[in-house]
């Protein structure tokens, strides 16, 4: 039975973010009935970034999978005999957020090799980026997953992208202070692209079932 693990890096449980990887998980599902999906929301689990303990470069004992005991280490132990992974985090500041961020030290430091530089997954697999974000094609600080992008490129393979962007950040823009967007403008994006975005991000699941 195929296993693909969904990362939520995002705060919000029924936002943006979390409707792209349910539309993805259904993907997945629409090709492969008894795939097991398994969801983790970061912002549920409670762990620290790298705690750099070099654990998992002790001579002879050396892991490309995080030796450092915390809540993490399931999902850890999971991401790396998945077959599937999906990373989704609403973009904070020009970069994913600091819980995805934690969570990709934990994920990548192992697969990096001091001798040698290389970086070595235990398995390699399809990985999907999701990303959500006010930014549009004209305005987005491309790389938001950054360094870690070439991790994951290349311990697991290159990753598939499906970016929402100008997203709907509430659902009243008149309740806030929210002056420097058109509640008109941001309703007429979503009109025109939500239903695409989520048919990407349906089609990438799919596309991640057939591998
Ligand atoms: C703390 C914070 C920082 C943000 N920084 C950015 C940013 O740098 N660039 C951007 O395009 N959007 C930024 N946003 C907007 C979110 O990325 C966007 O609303 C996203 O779709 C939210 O995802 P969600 O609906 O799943 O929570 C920021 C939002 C918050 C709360």
């Amino acid at each position: 039975m195929k296993k693909i693990v969904i990362i939520d890096g995002g705060p919000r449980k029924n936002m943006n973010t979390a409707k792209l990887l349910q539309r993805l998980a259904e993907g997945v599902k629409s090709v492969d009935k008894n795939a097991e999906i398994k969801v983790v929301r970061l912002y549920d689990v409670d762990y620290k970034g790298c705690m750099s303990c070099m654990a998992c470069k002790l001579k002879g004992k050396a892991s490309n999978v995080c030796c450092f005991k915390d809540a993490l280490t399931p999902v850890l132990n999971e991401v790396a005999q998945a077959d599937g992974l999906v990373l989704g985090s609403p973009i904070f500041f020009g970069e994913v957020t600091g819980r995805m961020r934690a969570f990709l030290e934990h994920l990548s430091f192992p697969w990096l090799s001091y001798n040698d530089y290389s970086l070595t997954a235990p398995k390699r697999m399809p990985v999907v980026l999701v990303e959500t974000m006010n930014g549009t094609p004209e305005r987005n600080n491309s790389n938001h997953f950054g360094t870690m992008e070439y991790c994951i490129a290349t311990a697991l393979g290159e990753p598939q992208h499906i970016v929402a962007y100008n997203t709907c950040q509430v659902a009243s823009y008149d309740r806030y202070e929210l002056g420097g967007f058109s509640e008109e403008a941001k309703h007429a994006w979503r009109d025109a692209h939500w239903d695409e975005d989520l048919q990407k991000a349906f089609d990438a699941g799919r596309r991640m079932a057939e591998r």
